[in-house]
């Protein structure tokens, strides 16, 4: 039995090369189930507005505190007709935060925090009550005070109240709020100050010498600000923020806030207080700030901004590299988007706990130390290259998304699919021998036209009602898809309307909001005579995306257009959408090379191309631009096919991708045969380029999964695919050759990955080679052979390899390498080791919970484990509901990861029973619950279709 490819994927969007593989958005986190306190009201003091005193302990804390098990909190309905029914998921607008003057305390000895909050609001109609938002605070309700602006009257409070499910905190006072007065709304609050990787929460490393650090650091985005203090928590309510807070000069000599620091003072206890400047108009998620005794490095951007990059002093010589690609992409930035970046300065700090890769933290960017720091000879250079790319889509989030800001979370693809469109440009002006947008199909278009061909994915714009909802909203739609159909837009209008629309843009909702079509707006303005709020209407305000079919007859062609889905059983109906799924297509034509444009707006229509009479071959969708798949007649294919196999170059490397992933696709839906995508893999045994074998080998491994278990099948396959790879292997051998660009070497190391896992003789003996100098001799290996090298140890190895593993996992100190390492552990086929390193995976004290997901997900892509890793988690789903049912992605990755290979009916019917049973414990999983079964019944019907004509097919060609 081979083990699986944990770095081949074909779900979702990930960089893979070598065993490394990058997640975007995918968090490893945790999110700790909340808390829920009951009945505390922890008396905070503070005088004179500053100075504070903190006086509980964390065991009368956690005597207060009650885990939320059985029983359903909330405000009793007797509760709520006393008040009303003040709770709703959107708070009113009748009164809006202007400022808020914030102090904080977090405790890093007693691992709690208290503070109070000043929030100035405006009242925009008469009201007794006010509603925010508030998450795990003890809340002081004989603290609350509301004064008018002015100082001269206060308000009494009768009453307050919470609901834990909304988050959210109900203050009734005696008199009502008149509409266009300002209020000073007074509250004292405190809190634990747990790992829970969201809110204001504690992280910690051990320094050069062994000790644990701890710090505190925050994540607000989506709705966490609301953990840390009460505050109107939406994207929209945006406000000025200033920040004093307080620290202990032995442990911390750091303090960080969005803006810089203004003074510090010294308390009589000794503690120190850092006030910092009052920040520009922004919304609540986009607040951070940290405690810590890290070491910094510092540089300047062309427009003066100071940049400054924050590491554990240990590692501060891993900054480098990130200080340099931040401060040429920020400035960059400012010229390319024509506004300056407004904040004196840009801190980007590695976080050793993260949920997610980055936040884009206006002016306090945090990071995922993997996502931020590269030391030469050890990081290897997809590592290099994820890091540019992160911080060029964090800093992208400085326009697109702080300083204008999607209105609601609906839009929140103005936020994420923007800045995965702009990171390309940002990479790409800081290295463009990475030819980042050679890379776009493979990375990012291809991975949404996957998750985008199943009938239960969503508009990039949908409804979002709930914190749940707003969590799950961070998907390969938003991301991929949202940045892909950017992409159409940019060739389509051209990059110089794009930048203009966009600058446009920028200004005019500058530090407001703004929602999908206001951008559609200002881009019309500037692209006559395309109306692109029209077309870009029916990418957005749709899920899904069409297929193409083409047809030639004499100097016409015939364009018509349906929705594609893998599973094409699954279609919903056409009144589902308001566009009845009829998409406007800027369609490119290439004929012999030759371009002609269409827009296809209609279900059907003909093209008149005088060039047509002549024979010569025909493709569609050039360069792969446009988010469609185009299917054509039987002869079109062929002729295709044609050229592939007599002169590939005719046609252009990202053309020669996309007729192979259009292939293998529109086979899955039954639309082509499958010996159709099988005849054009022939050509790549001559093919140099990394994108069209990157795009062939992920869609081969799709293969792989789905004839795994057919013993016969599964040896043909693998046959093929050596002989394939054979000549590619041979070509590019074990050395870098001077002068090699950047996807060369990416493409030798994804050979030579999947050329360990298939067994190939001569590769397997040279990694195994490789790793014994290693685990015997201790002789170094070369960074971006690494994961490769482990992984061929681990899986033709036995329990020593895999031993000497984990024992240079336990003492190693770089995320990037210890990551290496716990990926290719989940490549052992010995069950014990599996068995042992899925207890692991769940056990914090082993494995870092922001790690877990990915090594159960990563184990998953090893057939050895496939069965035992989805019992493990079924049988573990309280514990893992309870760590991450609440946070971004990781629950519903995990689903994603350990059911995509599955393909029997019997494991749809289990798999459904469980979701059923599981019903209220799918959190922000409940939508890739349903793209699970649906996604299985996509491979059954693969199995159907197209896995008898595969094993034909094989036969024959390796007969
Ligand atoms: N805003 C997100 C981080 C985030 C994600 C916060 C989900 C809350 C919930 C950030 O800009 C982001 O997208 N980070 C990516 C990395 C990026 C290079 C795609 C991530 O964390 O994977
Ligand atoms: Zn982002």
């Amino acid at each position: 039995m081979l083990t699986s490819h944990q770095n081949q994927e074909y779900g979702s969007r990930t960089c893979i090369v070598g065993e490394e593989e990058h997640h975007k958005r995918v968090s490893y986190g945790v999110a700790v189930r909340q808390l829920r306190c009951r009945c505390t009201r922890t008396k905070v003091a503070a005088t004179g507005g500053i100075v504070f005193t903190f006086l509980v302990c964390i065991t009368l804390l956690s005597i207060f505190y009650q885990p939320r098990i059985d029983q359903k909190p909330g405000i009793s309905n007797q509760q709520k007709e006393n008040v009303g029914d003040w709770n709703s998921t959107r708070l009113s607008t009748d009164v809006r935060p202007d400022s808020y003057v914030l102090y904080m305390h977090p405790n890093l000895t007693t691992f709690t925090f208290s503070g109070w909050v000043n929030i100035t609001v405006s009242v925009t109609s008469n009201t007794n009550n006010i509603v925010l938002h508030a998450q795990n605070l003890n809340i002081s309700q004989e603290k609350i005070t509301l004064t008018t602006k002015d100082g001269k009257k206060r308000l009494g409070v009768i009453k307050t109240d919470s609901d834990p499910d909304e988050k959210e905190y109900f203050i009734q006072f005696s008199e009502a709020l008149n509409a266009k007065q300002q209020y000073v709304l007074h509250m004292e609050f405190s809190g634990l100050l747990r790992d829970t990787m969201y809110g204001l929460y504690n992280s910690s490393y051990k320094n050069d010498k062994g000790e644990t650090r701890y710090l505190a650091t925050t994540q607000f985005e989506a709705a966490h600000a609301r953990a840390a203090f009460p505050c109107f928590d939406e994207p929209s309510f945006k406000a000025k923020f200033s920040l004093s807070m307080v620290r202990d000069p032995r442990m911390h000599n750091v303090s960080l806030f969005n803006m810089p620091k203004k003074s510090s003072e010294t308390l009589a206890n000794g503690l120190v207080v850092d006030h910092f400047e009052e920040s520009v108009k922004m919304s609540s998620y986009l607040v951070a700030f940290i405690v810590c005794d890290f070491a910094k490095i510092t540089a300047n951007s062309t427009g003066g901004t100071q940049v400054s990059v924050y590491a554990p002093p240990h590692l501060i010589s891993q900054a480098e590299y990130a200080l340099d690609v931040a401060s040429k992409v920020l400035s960059y930035y400012e010229e390319f988007f024509g506004v300056a970046f407004p904040l004196p300065k840009q801190d980007l700090v590695a976080i050793p706990d993260f949920s997610a890769g980055a936040m884009e933290n206006w002016g306090l960017i945090t990071y995922r130390m993997t996502a931020i720091l590269y030391e030469e000879g050890v990081s290897d250079s997809s590592d290099k290259e994820w890091v540019a790319v992160v911080i060029a889509h964090e800093l992208a989030h400085q326009w697109f998304g702080n300083l204008v800001t999607m209105k609601w979370w609906n839009d929140l693809w103005l936020n994420e699919g923007f800045a995965t469109f702009v990171e390309y440009l940002g990479s790409d002006h800081y290295n463009s021998r990475w030819h980042m947008f050679d890379q776009f199909f493979l990375k990012d278009a291809r991975i949404a036209l996957g998750r985008d061909a199943l009938s239960s994915s969503h508009p990039i714009s949908a409804k979002v009602t709930s914190a749940e909802q707003t969590e799950e909203m961070f998907d390969t739609v938003t991301y991929s898809k949202g940045a892909s159909i950017i992409r159409m837009l940019d060739s389509f209008i051209g990059r110089d309307r794009l930048r203009k629309g966009l600058t446009a843009y920028l200004k005019k909702y500058q530090y407001g909001n703004a929602e999908t079509s206001d951008l559609w707006h200002e881009l019309t303005e500037v692209s006559h005579p395309v109306d692109v709020e029209a077309v870009m209407n029916t990418w957005t305000n749709q899920k899904g995306y069409p297929v193409v079919h083409v047809t030639r007859k004499g100097n016409q062609l015939i364009l018509s257009q349906e929705r594609f889905l893998l599973y094409p059983k699954a279609k919903a109906k056409k009144k589902e959408s308001p566009y009845n799924y009829i998409w406007q297509i800027p369609i490119t034509i290439s004929f012999q090379g030759q371009i002609s444009k269409k827009l296809l707006t209609k279900e059907e229509d003909t093209v008149v191309l005088p060039l047509l009479t002549r024979p010569g071959w025909l493709k569609l969708n050039h360069e792969q631009t446009g988010f469609y798949r185009v299917n054509y007649d039987e002869e079109g294919w062929s002729q295709l096919t044609r050229i592939l196999l007599q002169n590939y170059t005719a046609l252009p490397t990202a053309d020669r991708a996309g007729l192979l992933e259009d292939a293998f696709n529109l086979a899955r839906a039954n639309l082509v045969n499958i010996t159709t995508a099988l005849e054009m893999t022939q050509y790549l045994r001559g093919e140099n380029e990394f994108v069209p074998w990157g795009v062939t080998l992920s869609n081969m491994l799709y293969l792989y999964d789905m004839l795994w278990g057919n013993e016969q099948a599964f040896n043909l396959y693998k046959k093929y695919m050596l002989s394939l790879m054979d000549p590619q292997i041979k070509r590019l051998g074990w050395e870098r050759q001077p002068n090699e660009g950047h996807l060369a070497n990416l493409m030798r190391l994804k050979i030579l990955s999947l050329a360990v896992e298939l067994g190939h003789n001569e590769t397997v003996s040279r990694a195994m080679k490789m790793f014994n100098d290693w685990m015997l001799r201790d002789k170094p290996i070369r960074a971006d052979y690494r994961s490769i090298v482990y992984k061929a140890g681990v899986s033709k190895g036995g329990e020593r390899e895999w031993d000497f593993c984990w024992k240079k996992y336990l003492a190693e100190s770089n995320d990037a390498e210890k990551k290496k390492l716990l990926i290719a552990m989940t490549f052992t086929k010995n069950i014990d080791k599996l068995s042992r390193y899925l207890q692991y995976a769940l056990d914090p004290t082993k494995i870092k919970k922001q790690s877990a997901i990915q090594v159960l997900a990563g184990m998953s892509r090893n057939h050895a484990a496939t069965a035992l890793v989805l019992a493990y988690v079924k049988q573990n789903w309280d514990i893992i509901y309870e760590r991450y049912g609440e946070g971004s992605f990781e629950i519903g990755r995990l689903i994603e990861k350990t059911t995509q290979t599955l393909h029997t009916q019997r494991d749809y019917v289990q798999l459904k029973n469980f979701f059923k049973a599981n019903a209220e414990k799918l959190g922000t999983g409940e939508v890739a619950s349903k793209q699970a079964l649906e996604s299985i019944k996509a491979n059954i019907f693969w199995i159907k279709n197209c896995q008898d004509a595969t094993v034909t097919w094989l036969q024959k060609k390796l007969s």
